[in-house]
Order: structure tokens, then C-alpha cells, then sequence
């Protein structure tokens, strides 16, 4: 297998020795279309260093690459920064294989680890700030809690100035490049801001005390790994991923909105249509989705850049449709802030799905525009003139978020 997978060289002394799932297409719910890698890294420093695994099948592939530098058995050291089974799934039998003579998390990362694996290794627990010499190179691990989980750390190493952050910064992108460099900047703005709106958005208050801390610790920066997809060393993308979270963690409000909708005999669908008009001649971005055409994870990559949520649902057997509850479902989990909200719909006689979604996105803490928009049965032309004033309604209300407000 060593003669199959090669390590990709980062620098002297730095090499990506991970794997990629090129089939992965279901990420607990996450539509990964394009597959993802698990990235972990070889320090050649006089400690030879492995910082992280993959997932568990992919374990041989990660020993291979090794392989095609150093016999792994020559790795003295492992560093776990993350303790999710997409990036440890592999450590129970790295230990065994490698015998390391150190095994570094954070302390929660201890604990994780022993509840996932019950191997009772012995690893030692890290605090922020502190530094090892691995002879040549040092590095200090910085704790970056919930970026992605209570565990999270990243960890710099000085002399080569690369930084590993784990889940921060990555994106679920198999390819033959391993670096952002080579790949096109629209595909990786798509999978990045895709990554974020699924994985980080509920955490994006975290997002901003990792983004601030690494700030203040102004780290010169020359090389940004993370556990996923491709490696930044262009000071150009590095600056741009740090301030796409910036953005994304501010979800400061904008003039995009997005319509998600699901239709039973075509009614809410016209109610849809025309609403969108009414968004679009008021000067809104506007965005249509159909629920049942489109997946919830790319709905919330879509909705990242949306300063409004717009839910059309018709009431079937007294509730919500089903496509529109799963969407609602997902959504609400990843607590999007400051936007715009509104629910519409056709119905027949109880109509009590608009005033469900209400309810949701109301309980989401969202700004809500009235009680919603409900229409018997099929639209006439008033019912459609209605549509594109609920239209032109969200947009004012949209607006008003946007207007500097008065100090
Ligand atoms: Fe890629 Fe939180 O694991």
C-alpha cells in the first residue's frame, strides 16, 4: 500500500499524511457532493510528530503515506487536537502500531477520547498556552473550545509557522490537490461557506473568541492546515478564510432572502412565486428553494448569506408538510441570528401550518412579519396581490435591520 498513498510535502520538515474519501456523500446529514478528506500531519522534528489521524477505515491508507517517508514506528510523539471519531476513529490502533512515547489533547480531549475508546491510554492533557520542544521544533497548543467541540485545540508550530486547526477553516472537498492554491476560489468559497453554515453556525459565538484569541496571539501564520479539504499557504487565502468567519460568525444582516417552500396541488407555489416578485421589485436578492428538490444542508448554506427566512408550507392533516418540518428541524438546531423571518401557505379549512412555522421561527428568536400569510385553497388575482405585498413587507422589514441604527 506505502507504494499506493504518498505523503504530500508542506515544508522541510511538514507532511500531509491523511486520506481521502472521495465517495462520502452523507455526513450525518450534511450532503458532502463533493467527498472530504480527514488531514493528518507528519513533523520530522528530532520527536517525530503525528498530529491527528482519520477516521477509522481509512487507517491503513494514513499508515501508507507515513510509510513513504519515515517507518512509523520512528513517530514518537501524537498529538490529538480533536477527539471527533472523523479525526480519532483511527488513534486506537496509531497507538498501538506506533507505540508513541507521548500522546498530547486538551484536558477535555483526555476525557473524550477515554469515553470513546476505553483504551485507558495514557495521554497527557495540554493546557492553553502550553509549549513542548520536539527537538527543532516547538509548538504551543492553544485551546479553541467548541471549534468544533468542548475538546478543540489547534496547535502552532513555531519555527515552520504552521498552524493546525483542526475543523476551523476546513471544508468537506476530496481532491487530488492538497492545497487551496490549486484549486478554483469559487469552489472552495461554495464548500467553505457550506462547512461553516452546517458544522460552526450554532457556534459562531465560539467562532469570534477563536478568531479573536488567535488575533491576539498574532501568531505569524505561514501555513493553515486543518482537518479537512485543502491547505492554505498563500497569505491571500489564508487572509480570506480568517475573514469569511469573521463574516460568518458576525451574521451581520443582509439584502438576500431565501424562499424555502413545498407545494401540494401548486397553490403555494404561485404564493411563492409572487412573493418573490414582490421581494425582487422592492430591491431583495431572492433566492427559491424547493424542499423536496433541494438538500436541508445546502438550504443552510444558502441561508448563511441571507438576511431573511422565508417558509412556505401548505397544512396537510393539520400540520406542516414533512419536507418543510425536516428543513425547520435542521435550520433551528443551527441557530441563525439576525434575520428576518416570515411563514406562508395555501390551506383548506384548519390552515394550521403558517401559524406552526410561525411559532418555530418565532421561537428561534427571529424577527417575524405578522402572523404570516395564509390563502384558501387556490390564489385568485386579490390573493396574489396579497403575495407580492407580503413580499414587499419583509423587504421593508429587511431593510429597517440594515439601516445604520441611531446612536
Ligand atoms: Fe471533523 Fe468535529 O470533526
Amino acid at each position: 500500500m506505502a507504494e499506493t498513498f504518498k505523503a504530500v510535502k508542506m515544508t522541510d520538515r511538514v507532511y500531509w499524511v491523511g486520506a481521502i474519501d472521495w465517495d462520502v456523500r452523507d455526513f450525518h446529514g450534511y450532503l458532502t457532493q463533493r467527498g472530504s478528506t480527514y488531514n493528518a500531519y507528519l513533523i520530522l522534528a528530532d520527536k517525530v510528530t503525528l498530529v491527528d489521524t482519520v477516521k477509522a477505515p481509512f487507517f491503513d491508507e494514513m499508515m501508507a503515506r507515513i510509510s513513504s517517508v519515515i517507518d512509523p514506528q520512528k513517530i514518537d510523539v501524537i498529538i490529538s487536537n480533536h477527539a471527533e471519531m472523523d479525526h480519532s476513529g483511527a488513534l486506537p490502533k496509531a497507538i498501538e502500531a506506533i507505540n508513541p512515547t507521548a500522546i498530547y489533547a486538551s484536558k477535555a480531549g483526555v476525557a473524550a477520547l477515554e469515553a470513546h475508546f476505553h483504551m485507558g491510554a495514557d495521554i497527557m492533557a495540554v493546557a492553553d498556552g502550553e509549549q513542548v520542544d520536539l527537538g527543532g521544533e516547538m509548538v504551543t497548543f492553544v485551546e479553541t473550545k467548541m471549534c468544533h467541540w468542548p475538546d478543540s485545540m489547534v496547535s502552532y508550530l513555531h519555527e515552520d509557522q504552521v498552524l493546525f486547526s483542526q475543523d476551523g477553516f476546513g471544508m468537506h472537498l476530496a481532491s487530488a490537490e492538497r492545497f487551496a492554491d490549486e484549486l478554483p476560489q469559487h469552489i472552495l468559497d461554495d464548500e467553505a461557506a457550506k462547512y461553516y453554515a452546517n458544522i460552526l453556525l450554532p457556534l459562531s459565538k465560539f467562532i469570534v473568541r477563536t478568531l479573536d484569541k488567535l488575533a491576539g496571539l498574532a501568531l505569524p501564520i505561514r501555513i493553515l492546515a486543518p482537518d479537512h479539504g485543502p491547505i492554505y499557504r498563500t497569505e491571500e487565502q489564508i487572509g480570506w478564510i480568517l475573514g469569511a468567519y469573521r463574516t460568518w460568525a458576525d451574521q451581520e444582516p443582509t439584502n438576500r432572502a431565501i424562499v424555502v417552500y413545498d407545494t401540494m396541488w401548486g397553490s403555494t407555489e404561485k404564493m411563492a412565486h409572487v412573493i418573490i416578485e414582490g421581494l425582487t421589485q422592492s430591491g431583495v436578492e431572492a433566492m427559491l428553494m424547493h424542499a423536496r428538490g433541494c438538500h436541508r444542508s445546502d438550504i443552510a448554506a444558502e441561508l448563511l448569506n441571507c438576511g431573511a427566512l422565508i417558509i412556505g408550507t401548505p397544512t396537510i392533516n393539520n400540520t406542516m408538510f414533512p419536507t418543510i418540518a425536516d428543513v425547520l428541524t435542521y435550520v433551528r438546531g443551527l441557530k441563525p441570528l439576525n434575520k428576518v423571518a416570515a411563514a406562508f401557505g395555501s390551506f383548506g379549512w384548519g390552515g394550521e401550518a403558517v401559524r406552526e412555522v410561525n411559532g418555530i421561527l418565532t421561537d428561534m428568536g427571529l424577527d417575524v412579519v405578522g402572523d404570516g400569510l395564509k390563502i384558501k385553497y387556490v390564489p385568485d388575482e386579490s390573493a396574489l396581490a396579497a403575495c407580492r405585498q407580503f413580499g414587499a413587507q419583509i423587504a421593508g422589514r429587511m431593510a429597517a435591520r440594515q439601516a445604520p441604527q441611531p446612536k
